[in-house]
C-alpha cells in the first residue's frame, strides 16, 4: 500500500513540474484575462510622445521602414495600440489591430484619435477563434510582441498567426525565452493568481526588489529606465500575474515555423534570459 501511495505521489510531483501539460482551459485562464483587463487601463500613458517616437525606432530596428512603407499590418494582442499607430506613422498602407480585451481596443481607438489615424482598425476577438474575426485576408506583416505566449495554447495562437501572413509576407513574434527557471515562474505565477488580493500587492513588493536587483546584475543598466512597454511597476505586475505563461527556445521556434514554411531572417535575444526573444520570420516563396 505504501508503495502504491509513494507512486501516486511521485506522479502527482511530475504533473505539477511539468507545467506544460495543463490543458489550455485550466482554471486560472479566465483569471488572467482580468489581470489583463485590469493592466490595459494603464496603457492610455501613450499620450507620453516620447514613447510613440520609442515604439517607432523600435519597429523601424525590428522590421525596417522600408519594409513597412506601403504595406498592410496585422497587430496581434495591440494593447494599448502604440505599435499600430507607429507602423501607420512609419507609412504603412493599412493597419488592422486585434485584442481580446475590451479596454484595449477602447484605449487603443481613443490613442488612434489622438494622433488623428483613421486608417486603422481595431477589433475585439481572440487570435485562438480565427473564425470569429472579421479578417477574410492575409497581411504582408503579422507582427505580435508578447502576446501568442499568454493565450493559453501558444502553438495554436502561432498557428492561427500564420495563417494571416500573405504570400512574401512576414511574422514578427516575440516570445518569452525558455530558461531553466521559466518553470519555476510558472509556479510562481500560478500560486499570485491563487493569492487573495490583498496579498498580491506584497508580492509585487517583493519582487520589485527582485527583478530590479536581478535585472541590473544582467545588463549593467537601471531597470527604470525601460526600452519599451509599460513602467517597470507595471512591467513586474504583468511579470509575476502574467499567466497563462509558455516560452520556448530559438530552436524550438524555428522548428515550429519552419514545419509552416517560414524562415528565419532576424532573431533579437530577449536582454534577460527569461525576457522576450523577438523572431522575424519570412514565408519562403513556393518553388
Ligand atoms: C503583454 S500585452 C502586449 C501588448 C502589445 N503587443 C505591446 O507590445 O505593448 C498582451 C496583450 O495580448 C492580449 N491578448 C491576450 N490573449 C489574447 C488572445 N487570445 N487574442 C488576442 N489578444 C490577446 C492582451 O489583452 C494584451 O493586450
Amino acid at each position: 500500500m505504501y508503495a502504491c501511495k509513494a507512486t501516486w505521489a511521485l506522479k502527482d510531483a511530475l504533473y505539477f513540474f511539468r507545467l506544460d501539460i495543463f490543458p489550455p482551459d485550466y482554471g486560472l485562464v479566465d483569471v488572467h484575462k482580468i489581470h489583463l483587463n485590469s493592466l490595459s487601463s494603464f496603457w492610455g500613458e501613450l499620450q507620453n510622445k516620447e514613447k510613440l517616437k520609442q515604439a517607432e525606432s523600435d519597429l523601424d530596428k525590428y522590421i525596417g521602414k522600408s519594409e513597412i512603407m506601403g504595406k498592410t499590418m496585422l497587430d496581434i494582442g495591440c494593447g494599448s495600440g502604440i505599435h499600430a499607430i507607429s507602423a501607420i506613422r512609419l507609412g504603412a498602407k493599412e493597419v488592422v489591430g486585434i485584442d481580446l480585451s475590451a479596454s484595449s481596443i477602447e484605449t487603443s481607438r481613443k490613442n488612434a484619435e489622438l494622433f488623428g489615424i483613421d486608417n486603422i482598425r481595431f477589433e475585439l476577438g481572440s487570435i485562438l477563434k480565427p473564425d470569429s474575426l472579421n479578417l477574410n485576408r492575409k497581411f504582408d506583416i503579422v507582427y505580435s510582441w508578447g502576446v501568442l505566449h499568454h493565450t493559453g495554447n501558444m502553438k495554436m495562437a502561432i498557428h492561427n498567426a500564420t495563417q494571416f501572413v500573405a504570400q512574401e509576407g512576414v511574422l514578427a513574434i516575440a516570445i518569452y525565452a525558455r530558461h531553466w527557471s521559466s518553470p519555476i515562474w510558472k509556479i510562481i505565477k500560478i500560486l499570485y493568481n491563487k493569492t487573495p488580493e490583498f496579498l498580491q500587492r506584497l508580492w509585487i513588493y517583493f519582487f520589485c526588489v527582485v527583478i530590479y536587483l536581478a535585472k541590473f546584475a544582467v545588463t549593467g543598466r537601471n531597470p527604470l529606465n525601460k526600452r519599451r512597454g509599460m513602467s517597470f511597476y507595471y512591467d513586474v505586475i504583468d511579470w509575476v500575474g502574467g499567466y497563462p505563461y509558455e516560452y520556448a527556445s530559438r530552436n524550438e521556434m524555428k522548428f515550429l515555423l519552419n514545419n509552416y514554411g517560414f524562415e528565419l531572417i532576424k532573431f533579437r535575444a530577449a536582454d534577460v534570459p527569461t525576457g522576450c526573444h523577438e523572431y522575424l520570420f519570412s514565408r519562403q516563396k513556393k518553388r
